[in-house]
């Protein structure tokens, strides 16, 4: 089986890149249905990881839009610190608007909580949810994304803007940490 190595750690192909590029436009499609072509979200992307989800997004969104960036951290290695610290704040106005979070995965959901009620305090029409993926069975906060790309088990995984300690986010595929031991 085709595989890359990263730290040491053997990882096996998850989800391609056809596959998710497929899956964003249903996504971006829905949102429209919700929204209309009137709404002109902000669509907020969660750095660093979601930024190549949110470029396609972006650009398949069919109706006005604008983007903007925010960094928050909270994972060191392949586990949660269970720390978020928002590094990069916002400086958009944001009163009165709908706004669409932009994450790469939704693991125990401590950042997404924390992201929702920073934003909350500045007034936003509401706030929704998009998530390429979810582990369900990691959920410790009280969080329900509005758009799932993929529901996976709890297992660690990396590429399509998903790190390693900050490498393997350019490949182009998600791909999953092997399970398998060499004897
Ligand atoms: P949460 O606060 O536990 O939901 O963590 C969300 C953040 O943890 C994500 O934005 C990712 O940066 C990181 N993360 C969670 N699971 C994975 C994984 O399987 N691979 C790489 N990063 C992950
Ligand atoms: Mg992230």
């Amino acid at each position: 089986m085709r595989t890359v190595t990263y730290k040491g750690l053997t990882f096996e192909p998850y989800i391609n890149n056809n596959t998710i590029s497929e899956r964003i436009n249903e996504i971006a499609n829905s949102l429209a249905q919700k929204l209309g072509p009137d709404e002109k979200p902000l669509f907020l992307c969660v750095l660093t990881g979601a930024f190549p989800f949110a470029a396609d997004l972006f650009r398949a969104y069919p109706y006005d839009a604008e983007i903007a960036f925010i960094r928050l951290k909270s994972y060191e290695g392949t586990g949660s610190t269970g720390v978020v610290k928002q590094v990069l704040g916002l400086s958009e106005n944001i009163e009165n608007r709908t706004v669409i979070i932009i994450e790469d995965i939704i693991d125990t959901g401590n950042t997404m909580v924390k992201l929702v009620a920073d934003l909350k305090q500045k007034n936003p029409k509401q706030v929704l949810i998009a998530t390429l993926l979810f582990k369900p069975e990691s959920l410790v906060a009280d969080v329900k994304p509005d758009f799932i790309g993929f529901e996976i088990p709890s297992k660690f995984i990396i590429g399509f803007g998903l790190d390693l300690d900050g490498m393997a986010r350019n490949l182009p595929d998600i791909w999953v940490l092997s399970e398998k031991h060499d004897e």
